[in-house]
């Protein structure tokens, strides 16, 4: 077998530069060493594989071989019950319990809701205003993923959920999510997300707690967790219950929020692709069917080469428990192994003009489940995939049909990170023309 090549040696310029851009420095790293090779991370070194048959070569091996990556720093933020964290039997029965709400007819009903949370979250501007993009969408996806998690529509009760989440996530720094080094007192980061983590648990416990005494069948995640029961029959823990929801709340909505930022950015950059865009959904008038929006072909790729362009997750890792035959390499347990998805989504042989925004690419010919994967794939593929693919449809819909934007100055958002995710730089600053009607 030939020797794994070895990619840029471990030095703390290197873990910076590839943490703060990692689409650049695959781009290089692939051009340099090939299409796997080894890379330095804070965690021990990843064996990077940047093709889509590296892709189907982890996403289709047995679950078992793989540990999830990063525990020693996620689970003391997620806490052991998070899906991220968990392995084996654990991990599988978790995501049995959590996959339904996120798919077919229960994702569906969110429909409405979700188009809603535009119309409450736009109600306020007005033409001249200039906002950031990203602050909008931020607020739309945290309004429907707490309404999906906890029931709670408008009013006091969520202005109190909200405050908490941020208040958690606020103090989510990248250096806490990738090395246990940063989570000491000293980090005020470190303790701000304690104190968020506290409140927020608080803030479970004690829905869980009405929900369970009003026994009154809502139809939210919470009460389908404290419902739910082991196969002894037993109900599932109060740690676990937040955890579960803690790791929901994270995933769920800063993920989307950025999909639709960069939705924006691009669709104002790219007027041709707007008004294609636009001629699409007009003729389902004002307040179209939820369903049949979420059917369109345009709008489908719109959002699939936004997904393509600019993934919010550069790469997929997964801890080896026992030896791999990897890209015609051998790898010994304990290595990491990863999947670049940046690196895929810009590979020219797939989609020429890798940089240009081009959603018409998503027409012209399918792409199978290792040349497009902005959820991952395999056994921990995103179980939000369709949720957010949902809503993504629904929320930019209903934005473009119902206002008119321009951007702030001609300067482009470049992707930096975000916590775990990469999202843009500046966070779209764009100025309200005015409300628009469709057709007009
Ligand atoms: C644009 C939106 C989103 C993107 C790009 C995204 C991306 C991803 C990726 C790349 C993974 C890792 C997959 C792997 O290891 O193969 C993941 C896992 C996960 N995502 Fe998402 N996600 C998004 C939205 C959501 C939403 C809306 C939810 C739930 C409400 C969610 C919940 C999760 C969970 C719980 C996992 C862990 C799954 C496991 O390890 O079994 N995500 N996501």
């Amino acid at each position: 077998m030939p020797t794994l090549p070895r990619g840029p040696r471990f030095a703390p310029l290197q873990t910076y530069r590839f943490a703060t851009r990692p689409f650049e420095w695959l781009d290089t790293w692939r051009a340099t060493y090939g299409d796997v090779f080894l890379i330095p991370s804070l965690n021990g070194p990843v064996v990077m594989g940047t093709t889509p048959e590296a892709a189907r070569q982890v996403f289709t091996a047995d679950p078992d071989m793989f540990a999830p990556f990063g525990v020693t720093a996620l689970a003391p933020l997620l806490g052991d019950g998070s899906l991220l964290v968990a392995s084996g039997e654990s991990h599988r029965r978790g995501r049995k319990l959590l996959t339904p709400p996120f798919h077919g007819a229960r994702m569906r009903a969110y429909g409405e809701a979700m188009r809603d949370e535009v119309e409450a979250a736009t109600a306020r501007l007005s033409p001249g205003l200039e906002l950031r993009a990203h602050d909008l969408t931020t607020t739309i996806s945290l309004h429907v993923i707490l309404r999906t998690i906890f029931g709670v529509g408008r009013g006091p009760e969520r202005s109190e959920a909200v405050d908490l989440v941020e208040g958690a996530l606020g103090g989510l720094h990248p250096a806490l999510v990738f090395t246990r080094t940063f989570q000491r007192p000293w980090f005020p980061p470190y303790r701000r997300f304690l104190e968020g983590q506290r409140r927020y648990a608080a803030f479970v416990d004690a829905r869980a707690r009405a929900h369970r005494e009003a026994n009154d069948g809502a139809e939210h995640i919470l009460g389908m967790l404290v419902d739910a029961r082991h196969d002894d029959d037993s109900p599932m823990e109060d740690a676990e219950i937040q955890s579960h929801l803690l790791t929901l709340v994270i995933a769920g909505h800063e993920t989307t929020s950025i999909t639709l930022a960069w939705a924006l950015h691009e669709l104002l950059r790219a007027p041709a692709v707007l008004a294609r865009l636009r001629a699409e959904l007009d003729p389902l008038g004002p307040r179209p069917d939820p369903d049949a929006v979420a059917r369109l072909p345009y709008l489908d790729a719109v959002v699939k080469e936004t997904q393509r362009l600019r993934p919010v997750v550069t790469d997929v890792l997964r801890v080896l428990r026992m030896p791999m035959d990897f890209m015609d390499h051998r790898l010994e347990p304990g290595m990491t192994v990863a999947v670049a998805i940046g690196s895929i989504h810009r590979d020219p042989t797939l989609y020429p003009e890798p940089e240009v925004f081009r959603p018409e690419r998503f027409l012209e010919r399918k792409f199978g489940p290792f040349e497009h994967l902005p959820f991952g794939g395999g056994h921990r593929r995103c179980i939000g995939a369709a949720f957010s693919d949902h809503e993504s449809k629904l929320v930019l819909a209903a934005l473009v049909t119902g206002w008119d934007f321009e951007p702030v100055d001609a300067t482009p958002d470049v992707p930096v990170r975000r916590n775990i995710a990469m999202g843009p730089s500046r966070g779209v600053p764009v100025r309200v023309v005015g409300p628009r009607a469709p057709g007009g």
